[in-house]
């Protein structure tokens, strides 16, 4: 934990002009993502580092429409892989949709067809009972050694060839059987190479189902904890020994969706009253260590977590006060954003055994989304949460993320690497060098709003502040999306 952290002052003099209010971020997500075969990529700036190879994939949602009809929310868009390698002759891209049979029906009838998480089944009143969800497969992707994961957590995983992006179907990794979920973000431990996640059912009240697998993705053993209300979790962390989850407040109401009258997100209350309800189990067991409450809030998702000498958890996330966030991103598809949110990158300390939480600091008092950590890290001591974060004078209600930030928890400081007017990165891909694992190269794909054009960015992680080592050009506009992997050679 850090006291008087330096970064709270730094970041104050973010300003008060708010010069960057063009809102060219909309012109990403106005037309869906075009497919393109494996194409060479030109370098605009710079030079591909050496030892980088191996290959970044991102998902997201490609399109936020079909027939005329927008999506509910920027969580219903069908799934959209770009896949960028980095090989001795160069970069090369490729662009597909996950090819999910609600895509193949919606894309034979020319129209949306299904309901999701923020829309119900257009047409008629038996179609919200037919066609209650489409798996999307948008959310995020986990590589295997022999396969590539397009998740969605409402369903199961999809699998996909890893070079040619070919949809090979749905993956049961050998145990989700009947209804049961696969959440977005399985955590890999570095140092056993074990993956951890979970799938949260239920239509009236919760279960928590947990997952262990081994380095294939093959579930080798499963647990199913009962909750006292059907909450939306997202994300977990892994710390040390232990799997953490703080189940917020907000409730989804099974009635309204199981008549079919509301989908999923607009049958959700924020009910902070009942406070964030902290659950630590022990990763080797999957047994309930602690059981405990704190003030409500809501989060989607953690930086990471580590035990230290104590025994205490650290923990860092992007933390909200509020449940606004649901309808800013409701707005997204729409081009407006117009609701603000009370949020920031914060770090928490809590008792394992008990629960307790012992400190909540808050680091960066603007919306942070996307914290991530180098995947060497994951649940030990670090350094560096990188997360995306807005340049000074931006109207952070109206614009979408302009800039990637990391705090140093070594220094107490904070960097903010603004893109520059009408530039929006999508969350940073921590690529290892594999000369020297502590240090390596943040990723990400930027959208040009200036010229339409995307492009990937690799940056040098030691040095944020400086300009990106390498710009490439990529042969068409990527739309917004949500997270990505890195595979290295
Ligand atoms: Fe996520």
């Amino acid at each position: 934990m850090v006291q008087n952290p330096a970064f709270l002052d730094s970041e104050t003099k973010l300003g008060k002009e708010l010069k960057n209010t063009h809102k060219a971020w909309k012109q990403a997500i106005a037309e869906p993502g075009q497919e393109f075969s494996s194409t060479p990529l030109p370098v605009l700036e710079g030079t591909i580092p050496e030892y980088l190879r191996g290959t970044l994939y991102r998902i997201g949602p490609g399109r936020l429409s079909r027939g005329g009809i927008q999506v509910g929310h920027w969580f219903d868009g069908d799934g959209a892989i770009l896949r960028v390698h980095f090989g001795d002759d160069g970069a090369t891209a490729l662009y597909r949709y996950v090819q999910t049979k609600g895509y193949q029906h919606e894309v034979a009838a020319g129209k949306l067809l299904y309901g999701n998480y923020g829309m119900i089944a257009p047409g008629r009143f038996w179609n919200h009972f037919l066609r209650p969800l489409k798996n999307v497969a948008n959310t995020a992707v986990i590589a295997l050694p022999d396969k590539l994961l397009a998740l969605w957590e409402g369903g199961k995983p999809h699998a996909l060839d890893l070079e040619t992006l070919e949809t090979q179907g749905i993956d049961s990794l050998g145990a989700l059987k009947g209804g049961l979920t696969y959440s977005a973000h399985p955590k890999r431990d570095p140092q056993t190479g074990e993956i951890f996640n979970f799938g949260v059912t239920g239509k009236f009240k919760g279960c928590l189902n947990l997952y262990k697998s081994d380095s294939t993705g093959k579930i080798l053993v499963s647990k199913a904890f009962s909750l006292d209300w059907l909450p939306l979790v997202h994300d977990f962390v892994l710390a040390g020994e232990y799997l953490i989850f703080f189940i917020p407040p907000v409730k989804v109401h099974g009635l309204p969706v199981g008549l079919g009258l509301r989908s999923y997100g607009n049958s959700m209350t924020w009910e902070p009253k009942s406070g964030t309800q902290i659950l630590v189990f022990d990763k080797q067991t999957l047994s309930l260590v602690s059981r405990s409450e704190t003030e409500g809030f809501f989060l989607w998702h953690f930086g990471n977590g580590y035990v230290d000498e104590n025994g205490m958890v650290m923990i860092d996330f992007a933390g909200y006060e509020d449940f606004n966030i649901n309808q800013r991103l409701k707005e997204l598809p729409t081009g407006e954003l117009k609701t603000p949110t009370k949020s920031g990158l914060w770090q928490l300390i809590l008792n394992p055994k008990t629960g307790k939480v012992k400190a909540v600091e808050k680091g960066y008092n603007h919306l942070a989304e996307f914290p991530m950590v180098s995947p060497l890290e994951i649940g030990q001591k670090w350094r560096y949460t990188y997360f995306l974060g807005f340049g000074k004078g931006t109207n952070t209600t109206e614009e979408f993320f302009n800039a990637i930030a990391r705090i140093d928890y070594k220094t107490d400081s904070l960097t903010i690497a603004d893109l520059g007017e009408n530039r929006y990165p999508l969350e940073p891909t921590y690529a290892a060098n594999p000369i020297n694992p502590q240090s390596g190269w943040l990723l990400t794909i930027v959208y040009d709003g200036n010229n339409h054009t995307s492009e990937v960015w690799i940056f040098d992680s030691e040095h944020l502040d400086d300009e990106p080592v390498c710009k490439l050009e990529l042969p068409s506009v990527i739309p917004l999306g949500f997270h990505g992997i890195w595979k290295g050679n």
